[in-house]
């Protein structure tokens, strides 16, 4: 199994381009189900799970390629199946999104249960629950899922959320998109993500207004369109290299950002004394003295988000006294990380949903294991921070969501390679 070798202790210093959000592009992809014609997608990171997902779309008959390294042609006109290759889908989290997106294509879908970071029990009763108020029938195994019309037919409704979910979110605008009559979504996520799915259907002919905001409304539409879309960059994997920098104690301008979607790791960030520039598309952070202990909560957005818990963590073991950190989202999130975290001198007590963390002068090298993509990503960060050298095993995790991680971290000055066992 591959690894990464990092010789630690270098300061990130320079620049670095943030790819396409994987989240976004997780959603926008299952969602070319329901346009006729080409779609051309710009921004697209060059990732496992984006590659998964093509693969299973091949194997529905869908036509695509690579324009360029970002930019994605897909037609998935001569799609007829409803039943994706299960090997597939549970390989991938967001393979969920077929559900949404079939039922709304062919008003049936026969979808196996998703695979992907399991660092949670992950249910998908809310996305079930959207499903039967727009009136599916719904067959659930513990193997798949079977929606088909029920007695009346499908048709907008009005949906309450019990939870504020992502996939639930996302799920509900792909069935309800073509579906007559009005869905709405109460209690909806406001993640950049789902407005950015809800732009990617507008721009194809979709009527989705209120994406962002607790209440979006779809009212249904015949068809959609072929057109051109360009992904949002990615939230977290800017969080992750801003997080990095602070780190290490670097400089790095982190390009092709929207500041506005960092915001909350911004905060907490320039709390901890980095300095933090934002430009119109760009922010840099600069570290240069100690770090201040912080207190930060994990919530959907526009709060502090779980995919950033780890690689604050990490940052927060840095940094003088005692930070703590509270997961509000994924209770179980700080068993893929924490205790790797111990072994290389962090110093961080779990008591339920909070970790204390007292910060330490150094963290050591050693092997760790990565057990989900973001507690990947940031024991990539430790290792770099670290003195001595850390082999970072299991990257598998990692490559499902970032691009060129290598040929980036390298670029700012980074020792990290990729060696096969
Ligand atoms: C998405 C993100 C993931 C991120 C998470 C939270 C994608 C592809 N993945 O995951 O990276 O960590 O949002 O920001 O965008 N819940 C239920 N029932 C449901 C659905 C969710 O109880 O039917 C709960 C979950 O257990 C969790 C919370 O709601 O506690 C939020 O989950 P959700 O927003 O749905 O996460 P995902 O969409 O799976």
């Amino acid at each position: 199994m591959a690894k990464y070798e990092i010789i630690g202790g270098n300061p990130l210093n320079g620049q670095v381009v943030i790819s396409g959000a994987k989240n976004a592009v997780v959603g926008i992809l299952p969602a070319t189900l329901l346009v006729q014609g080409k779609c051309r997608i710009e921004n697209v990171p060059n990732i496992s799970d984006v590659r998964i997902l093509l693969d299973i779309l091949r194997s529905m008959n869908a036509q695509f390629e690579w324009v360029d390294h970002s930019t994605l042609e897909i037609d998935t006109t001569g799609v007829k199946s409803c039943e994706p290759d299960s090997s597939l889908v549970t390989k991938l989290r967001a393979s969920y999104y077929l559900m949404g997106a079939l039922l709304g294509r062919f008003g049936k879908a026969h979808v196996a249960l998703p695979g992907g970071c399991n660092f949670a029990s992950r249910p998908i009763d809310q996305h079930i629950k959207g499903f039967l108020a727009l009136g599916a029938d719904v067959d659930e195994t513990d193997e798949y899922i079977e929606l088909s019309a029920g007695a009346d037919g499908l048709q907008g409704a009005r949906i309450s959320l019990d939870v504020v979910s992502v996939g639930a979110t996302i799920n509900i605008m792909l069935a309800a998109t073509l579906m007559p009559g009005q869905t709405i979504i109460e209690n909806a996520a406001k993640e950049p993500h789902i407005v950015d799915l809800a732009n990617f259907l507008n721009t194809m002919g979709a009527r989705i207004t209120g994406a962002g905001t607790d209440t979006v409304k779809i009212r249904g539409v015949k068809a959609l369109k072929g057109g051109t879309y360009t992904v949002i960059p990615d939230q977290i994997e800017a969080g992750t290299y801003m997080a990095a920098a602070v780190a290490t104690g670097g400089d790095v301008l982190v390009q092709n950002v929207i500041p506005k979607h960092l915001e909350c790791i911004t905060t907490r960030l320039r709390e901890m004394g980095a300095k933090i520039t934002e430009f119109d598309d760009s922010i840099r952070v600069q570290r240069e003295g100690s770090l201040r202990r912080i207190t930060v909560k994990t919530m959907p957005y526009p709060g502090f988000p779980t995919d950033m818990q780890a690689q604050i963590c990490v940052c927060m073991s840095l940094a003088n006294g005692i930070s703590r950190l509270t997961e509000s989202v994924y209770e179980t999130r700080f068993f893929g990380y924490c205790s790797e975290l111990e072994s290389m001198g962090a110093n961080i007590q779990i008591n339920g949903k909070t970790a204390s963390i007292t910060g330490t002068d150094k963290l050591f090298g050693t092997t760790v294991r990565a057990n989900d993509l973001r507690a990947g990503a940031a024991l990539v960060i430790a290792g770099l921070a670290a003195e001595g050298t850390t082999y970072v095993e299991n990257i598998h995790y990692v490559e499902r969501g970032y691009e060129r991680l290598i040929e980036k971290l390298t670029a700012l000055g980074a020792q990290i390679r990729r060696i096969e066992d």
